[in-house]
């Protein structure tokens, strides 16, 4: 259905320039059958923000989004656009899509291929019966937007895949809607030009006042693109935050092991928050304790982002926070070594720089500096990948 492809629609003066909306999800709701694909979220987006649906497939962002834009009904909840309550099941209010204001882009760009590019974005605007002179105008304004200046008589089928998603967006923009709606809009390009598109969106972002929130399972994409994300895991919320602060600071294991790399450390809480390494009874581990609820005794995970982590061939003296491990495997992969290394009695994947190199049998003292350090408690063990990595 191509409505539900690429839409734009607008309920305001289409001569008026469109500002980017507050939109706000209160315990929002969606079931299929038995299956809460969304369960219970709230999320508060800022006017004019780039905001991004961030987590693996299946846990509710496509679902979400489109309770946004009115291509789904919630089961519970409401979501308010500007002043405007667009949905509310309480209060048994539904705002037909075509009447909220917003654009959508989705995976498949969906144009009209008997289309010129032209035809494609002006049709909106044909809908709406806006005046000929005017719909000239904005289509040639919105090609412009998205870099296509000039391109309106080609037909849409003699595109490359990149230009045929950016007549997609300026289809969704021609009506300068106060939200763009984007569901994995760049996954179906090839990388090097998912990576050119990835900047021109933020660009383009940052020239239209319009309200971004785009769904993306993509981690890289998420960090670069976003004001703020939320991730999510299972139709929940798990955190949001700025990039920064999601990677940085995660709120939980699953955070902390969907965006980036983790090495975990098994251990035992000791007093005072430092944790013993299991089966390494002569080293200790001190960090930023998670789970306010740990107690001495309990089996724990220490985490580190690799990149923070630091290797030694021998012991640094005057350095806390020491782990010891001895290499298994080394394999050359270019611009690093991964190791396959020894922890204690565990064994984990470490990916360090070419500049040295450690052999099989060879020691390595690994520095965890503490404010790098985070202490999950044994649920955690479950979450995190590298743990199962032997
Ligand atoms: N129309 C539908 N009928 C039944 N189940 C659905 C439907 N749409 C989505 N789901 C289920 O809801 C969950 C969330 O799906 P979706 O929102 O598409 O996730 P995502 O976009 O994060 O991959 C999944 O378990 C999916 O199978
Ligand atoms: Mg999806």
């Amino acid at each position: 259905m191509v409505e539900s492809q690429t839409m734009t629609a607008g309920n305001s003066s289409v001569s008026s320039r469109g500002t980017g909306a507050r939109v706000q999800i209160s315990n929002l709701v969606k079931m299929f059958g038995p299956v809460a694909a969304v369960d219970h979220i709230n999320i508060d987006i800022e006017p004019g923000e780039f905001f991004t649906l961030l987590g693996p497939s299946g846990c509710g962002k496509t679902t979400t989004l489109r309770m946004v834009g009115g291509l789904e009904k919630p089961t519970e909840g409401s979501i308010t656009i500007g002043d405007d309550v667009v949905v509310s099941v309480s209060d048994r209010k539904f705002v037909q899509p075509e009447k909220r204001d917003l654009g959508m882009v989705f995976q498949s760009y969906a144009l009209w291929p008997h289309m010129t590019v032209f035809e494609n974005v002006a049709y909106p605007l044909k809908m709406r019966k806006v005046k000929k002179s005017e719909i000239s105008d904005r289509v040639s304004e919105a090609l412009r937007q998205v870099g296509l200046a000039g391109f309106g008589q080609r037909p849409s089928p003699l595109l490359s895949g990149g230009q045929q998603q950016r007549v997609a967006l300026a289809r969704a923009l021609v009506y300068s809607p106060r939200v763009l709606l984007l569901d994995e809009p760049l996954s179906n390009l090839d990388a090097k030009l998912r990576v050119t598109m990835r900047q021109e969106l933020r660009e383009l972002q940052e020239r239209v006042d319009v309200t971004m929130i785009y769904v993306t399972h993509d981690q890289v994409e998420a960090l670069s693109l976003s004001d703020r994300i939320a991730i999510m895991n299972s139709g929940n919320v798990e955190q949001i935050g700025t990039p920064q602060e999601v990677y940085l600071n995660p709120a939980t294991a699953f955070a902390q092991d969907f965006l980036g790399q983790t090495i975990g450390v098994l251990g035992t809480m000791e007093d005072d928050g430092v944790v013993s390494v299991k089966g390494d009874s002569e080293s200790r581990l001190k960090g930023t304790v998670a789970d306010a609820s740990l107690r001495k005794g309990d089996a724990v995970l220490v985490a580190i982002r690799p990149e923070r982590m630091l290797a030694h061939s021998q012991m640094p003296t005057g350095v806390a926070n020491v782990v010891r491990a001895k290499v298994m495997e080394a394999t050359f992969v270019g611009d690093h070594y991964e190791y396959k290394a020894e922890i204690g009695d565990e064994i984990r994947m470490i990916s360090l720089p070419s500049t040295t190199v450690y052999g099989e049998g060879d020691n390595l003292f690994l520095e965890f500096p503490e404010s790098a350090v985070v202490v999950w408690g044994a649920a955690a063990q479950a979450v995190i990948a590298n743990i199962r990595a032997d």
